[in-house]
Parts: structure tokens; sequence; C-alpha cells
């Protein structure tokens, strides 16, 4: 049986992760911090999953979580550090920084470490991690949340070439949405794309070993004219 985990996986682009997934036959473990909403999820999706909560926030903990859940499961093949938290702040607010860099960042690497350890030595796997169109540009309200991301592609980068050493068949995906119609949709959204259609891209590129992918493809060019476009004049916009 396929195994699957996704690692914020109780609302948005996780949740959708597991019906698409489960539909395809995948046996999940399902996690974030709110039990109740994955335990919703583990119950309308066919099949038995497993349900671990975690806050990311607490990475030594989480790491212990994520470890525990992959031996209970068994031989899990696919592990999506899918977790993220967004704001777009006009005031600059410690507390809410803080978080940004504790989830996307401390968190993220925390998840992404274990799951390529644990790929190392059952000798292949596939890590996913969620990043985001934002890592190709800085803007002065949404500072940290596209710091953040730049360190997760950078980062599942990092790993890709790690993967490559091992000369292990290890596939590491890099996911990088634009704008998904999810409870964290902020901005002034574009080329919107609904969390279906959103995902079953995402699940097209998992399913092909992708090392990359836009959500949706569109964004390739954005990110295209959002590299090679001078900060000074991305500054006017953002
Ligand atoms: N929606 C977009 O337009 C968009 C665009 C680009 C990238 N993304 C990225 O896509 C990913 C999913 O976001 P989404 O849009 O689906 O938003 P969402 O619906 O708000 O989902 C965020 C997920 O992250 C989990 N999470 C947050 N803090 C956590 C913590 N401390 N510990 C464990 N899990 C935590 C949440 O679970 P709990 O609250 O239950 O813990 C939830 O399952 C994020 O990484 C986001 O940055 C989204």
């Amino acid at each position: 049986m396929k195994q699957a985990i996704i690692i914020g996986a109780s609302s948005g682009i996780g949740w959708e992760l597991g019906v698409q997934l489960a539909a395809k036959g995948y046996q999940l473990g399902l996690m974030a911090r709110r039990e109740d909403c994955l335990q919703k999820l583990a119950d309308s999706l066919p099949g038995t999953h497993f349900v671990q909560t975690t806050d990311v926030c607490q990475a030594e903990q989480a790491q212990e979580e994520l470890t525990a859940l992959i031996e209970r499961m068994g031989d899990v093949a696919l592990i999506i550090v899918n977790s993220g938290v967004g704001s777009a702040e006009k005031q600059l607010d410690w507390v809410i920084e803080r978080e940004m860099i504790d989830v996307n960042v401390r968190g993220f690497a925390a998840m992404s470490m274990v799951a390529m350890n644990h790929f190392v030595k059952r000798g292949s796997g596939h890590l996913a991690g969620v990043s985001s169109a934002a890592a190709h540009f800085s803007g002065g309200l949404t500072l940290t949340y596209n710091a953040s991301k730049a360190f997760a592609s950078n980062y599942l980068n990092g790993m890709r070439s790690r993967a490559a050493r091992s000369k292990l068949p290890i596939t590491v995906t890099t996911i990088e949405p634009g704008f998904v119609e999810t409870p964290m949709l902020m901005g002034t959204p574009i080329w919107t794309a609904t969390v279906e259609k959103g995902v079953s891209q995402m699940v097209v590129a998992l399913e092909k070993k992708k090392n990359h992918v836009y959500i949706t493809k569109r964004w390739a060019i954005a990110a295209l004219l959002l590299d090679i476009t001078p900060n000074w004049v991305i500054r006017k916009f953002v």
C-alpha cells in the first residue's frame, strides 16, 4: 500500500491533498495542530488513516512526533511539508513575524530534515515542500513571509543536492503556488486557482516526480519576470 504523510493537513491545500491522494489509494498520516479537523478529514476519506497532532513551532517535539508517526505507519514513501502561516501587516509586529519564522523556516527545516533522514535510511523516497511564488520577490507588507518562502525554496534545492550526493533514488519536489483559494489567501490575488485545481496540478507533479512545479503553471512566467526585475521596480508595486 502507498503511504504518505501530509504536515499541515487540517485545512486548505493540505486538506485537499488528503482528499486527492486518498482517492488515488494512499494511506495517509495527517498532521497539524487542530485534531478535530484532522479527524474530520480522516473520517471523510476512503480507507483508514493516521492522525497525529503537532505544532511545528515546537520543532524538536514535532520532529519526535513525525518520527513516531513514520514508525507507526510502517513504510512511508512520500512526505509533504505543507504547514505554513502568512500575514500582510501594516505594522511590524514581532509576535506575528516570529510565528512566520517559527512555522515557515524552523518548522519547515525541522520536518524536512526528519523526512530526508528517513528516506536515506529507507533507501528511497519523496520529499515535497510547499513554498510559494512569493519566494521570488520581497515586499514591504509581506517581507517576512516572502523571506521565509525564499528560505524554503532554497532549502529544498539543497536537499535535492544532498539526495543526488547520496546516489539514492530520493526525489525532492518544490511546490510554488501563486494564489490558491484557501483560508490563507492574502494580498491582491490574481490568477487565483481553486484549491481543487491547484492541488490536482500538485498531485500530477508528485506522480511525475518533478523537481519543481508552479501552481498554476502560468506562475512560471511571473516567477521568471520577478527574478529579472530590479528591486526598485518591484518596490513601486509591493
Ligand atoms: N493559499 C495560497 O494562496 C498560497 C500561496 C502560496 C503558498 N501557499 C502555501 O501553502 C501552504 C498551505 O497553506 P493554505 O493556503 O492551505 O493555508 P491554510 O488553509 O491556512 O493551511 C495552513 C496549514 O498549516 C498548518 N499549520 C499552521 N501553523 C502550524 C503549526 N504551528 N504547526 C503545525 N501546522 C501548522 C495549519 O494547521 P493547524 O492550524 O491546524 O495547525 C493548516 O493545516 C502554506 O505553506 C502556504 O504558505 C499558499
